[in-house]
């Protein structure tokens, strides 16, 4: 028996074939349930005791090198596919290649973006893990405000404090501090913040603020870029409104809806029978904001906004659950254009 294996060892390995049929052939002559080697293990059965842990030994080894034998030259010929130098029919079509489209949010962003840029705003990024300084005591906000709860904003790391942003905000200090008025930029980016998961929240979203600051900035000039803004978003027939509301960084602070576009504002589910839809945050950056930042306040105002991408999506697209922006599954992704 030793033989017979030694001389198939040899066959194996000076076997070469020149195409895939030779050597599937080979395959089946040795591998294949009829094939040589699996006549030389049932004979096995019938081997000496004494002689069996060699001749299993052999066995085994040669039914490797077929194996071996098979897989490289299955990888030679893919190989040679690959490089063009085989004889495949280059007049076949190509494969299909699924081309994506680009996220919800991407387009979204862009499109505020854009609309922005065309009255001369300029983008400035930052970055998502902030120190305090720049999350919250610039923006006056008050050493017990509830914001600064472990409940509402991941922290990093504690006194100092170091957290995740949980707004965009502290991009408007940064370049407050570094850069001299007028400056007019909006700051798109993502944020966090400490909530429980459900259709309408997410323990991460993403905004774009604005700020405005400059000599004899006014709260009209606020409304007339929002006005103008709502009107290139939602189109040209738009009303908005602002309510008067509160954040610790701006003086007078507001809220700014638009006109249900559902149902005209007779009150309908979309906007919980009220007529409106609440949009943004806006307001006059706080005198003491601009003094944290070593800007005269008696020189300059200005005003900041700020509003959640994901937001303006859910009412463009009618989007009703905020968790299918990062599932990732491309049933919902392919529904978007690539549009804007
Ligand atoms: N930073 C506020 C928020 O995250 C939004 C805002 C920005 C409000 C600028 C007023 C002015 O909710």
């Amino acid at each position: 028996m030793q033989e017979k294996i030694k001389k198939i060892q040899k066959e194996i390995e000076a076997f070469s074939a020149k195409s895939l049929e030779e050597l599937d052939n080979f395959r089946i002559k040795y591998l294949s349930k009829k094939g040589l080697l699996t006549g030389l293990f049932d004979d096995f059965k019938t081997v000496a005791q004494e002689e069996r842990k060699e001749i299993g030994k052999l066995l085994n080894e040669l039914k490797n090198s077929a194996q071996e034998k098979i897989n490289d030259l299955k990888k030679k010929f893919e190989d040679l596919q690959h490089s063009g130098k085989s004889d495949a029919d280059l007049t076949l079509p190509a494969n299909f290649i699924e081309t994506g489209s680009r996220h919800p949010l991407s387009i979204t962003r862009s499109g505020i973006v854009e609309i922005f840029s065309r009255i001369g705003f300029t983008v400035s990024e930052g970055p998502e893990i902030e120190d305090d300084w720049h999350n919250f005591s610039a923006l006056n906000f008050a050493e017990e405000h509830p914001a600064r709860d472990m409940q509402d904003t991941f922290f990093i790391q504690k006194s100092p404090d170091i957290a995740l942003r949980t707004h965009t905000s502290s991009v408007q200090v940064r370049v407050m501090e570094t850069e001299k008025p007028p400056i007019r930029k909006i700051f798109p980016g993502r944020v966090y913040r400490n909530e429980a998961i459900s259709s309408r929240a997410h323990c991460f979203f993403h905004q774009v603020e604005g700020l405005y600051i400059d000599k004899d900035v006014s709260f009209a000039d606020l409304r007339q870029v929002l006005l103008y803004f709502a009107k290139e978003m939602f189109g040209e027939e738009t009303k908005i409104r602002l309510r008067p509301s509160y954040f610790p960084f701006t003086e007078p602070s507001a809220e700014m809806d638009i006109l249900c576009f559902l149902c005209g504002g007779k009150g309908c589910p979309f906007c919980k029978h009220t007529g409106w839809v609440e949009i943004l945050g806006c307001g006059m950056v706080d005198p003491q904001v601009l003094e944290n930042c070593k800007i005269d306040s008696k020189v300059y105002s200005g005003y900041a906004f700020g509003m959640g991408i994901e937001r303006i999506t859910n009412l463009k697209y009618r989007v009703k659950d905020i968790r299918l922006f990062s599932e990732n599954d491309i049933r919902f992704l392919k529904q978007f254009g690539s549009v804007i």
